[in-house]
């Protein structure tokens, strides 16, 4: 029997609570005998900086390290609780990044994606929808303005000053266009190439080595789209999307107005890819207003355990398996608070109800 130890990051927020979710998943597929699976759990974000004084401690680190592959949860806390943790130690900074650096996860792969069946969810209307949404967001992930030198001072007339360095380098551009490109092979043959080349130079050297790229692989035919028309359009004809492809801040943006479109964040799953080691986790963050509450979408934590399986176990019959089994929940009419319901009637599942029928239907 296959056995994979699986690093389980909860977090912050409603982390705990839909990452029970996901181990629920985990633990039906685990029954149909083929794998085991070894959960290691670890503190990780401000959990972790209360119980021990540092975001990603390095008892995290280890598990992670030691571990085939890290589910994480969602991290971070609301405004006034987020002043009591020194700036470099809050959780986006002190935890995430980092762990998005250790591992040098550059390809984050977040689909966007709502059948036919589904689109009343969405905020769009039937005819922009047409057959539903199905999006392959590519996003940058170690790169860009995240992890660019940072300087904040007084100038010389007395006034605070900051400066975010974005750079790339041609090696980094390549690494992620080269992984959108395989990924459209793979479906339908276009690539959006997404840029805002008018104004930053960073998108000049990034567009050069798309069209470098692009002559390696004359079978994909690539669209260059500025990155303020691609959010319009992504909203008045998602249809024309299939892969795009981006650096890291403009992924950041444009990847939660995937979910917007698709109604909730809480359908967005994601898997970040690096060399040697992968992490997945949801799109959206902590919900600190709603955490304890059990009424989370555990939809893109559970969809982020299925990525985990496709990606980096080699189980994508068993990923198709769980998405079919949430779609089917949603298709017998029922709904998370975050989505409304198929006909009116709301059929609302808790957090824990709606882990326990995917769960179910994977039996
Ligand atoms: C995301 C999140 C993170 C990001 C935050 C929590 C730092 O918004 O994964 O999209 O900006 O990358
Ligand atoms: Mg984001």
């Amino acid at each position: 029997m296959k056995k994979y130890t699986i690093a389980v990051l909860a977090g912050d927020g409603i982390g705990p609570e839909i990452m029970a979710q996901a181990v629920k998943v985990l633990r039906a597929i685990e029954k149909r005998g083929a794998v085991k699976f070894e959960l290691a759990p670890a503190p990780f974000g401000a959990a972790a900086y209360f119980e021990c004084g540092k975001s990603f401690p390095a008892e995290t680190v280890n598990i992670c390290d030691a571990a085939d592959v890290i589910l994480k949860g969602t991290i971070g806390l609301g405004h006034e609780e987020t002043k009591k943790i020194p700036v470099d130690e809050q959780p986006e900074r002190g935890a995430l990044l980092p762990l998005r650096k250790r591992y040098n996860t550059y390809a984050n792969f977040r689909p966007v994606v709502l059948p036919k069946s589904l689109a009343h969810f969405s905020p769009l209307r039937p005819e922009v929808i047409g057959g539903g949404i199905d999006i392959m967001m590519i996003r940058e992930l170690v790169g860009g303005l995240y992890f660019g030198d940072k300087e904040r001072g007084v100038d010389a007339d007395g006034r605070r000053f900051v400066r975010e360095t974005l750079e790339y380098n041609e090696e980094q551009v390549r690494r992620i266009v080269e992984t959108a490109f395989a990924t459209a092979l793979q479906r339908k043959k276009i690539l959006h190439n997404i840029h805002k080349s008018n104004v930053l130079k960073s998108s000049v050297l990034w567009n050069e080595v798309v069209d470098e790229a692009a002559a390696r692989h004359p079978q994909v035919k690539v669209h260059h789209v500025l990155v303020d028309a691609a959010a319009t359009y992504l909203c008045l004809d998602p249809g024309r999307f299939d892969v795009m492809v981006m650096e890291n801040m403009f992924g950041d943006i444009l990847s939660d107005q995937g979910g917007g479109i698709l109604g909730s964040l809480g359908l967005m799953p994601s898997a970040c890819i690096g060399p040697e080691k992968s992490y997945y986790e949801p799109s959206h963050g902590s919900a600190p207003d709603i955490a304890g509450k059990n009424t989370a979408n555990p939809c893109a934590m559970i969809g982020s355990a299925a990525l985990m399986l496709e990606m980096s176990l080699d189980m994508k019959k068993e990923a198709d398996d769980i998405r079919r089994a949430m779609q089917k929940v949603f298709a017998a009419g029922f709904t998370t608070p975050d989505l409304p319901p198929l006909d009116g009637k709301p059929k609302m599942l808790s957090t824990g109800e709606f882990g326990d029928r995917v769960a179910a239907g994977l039996d």
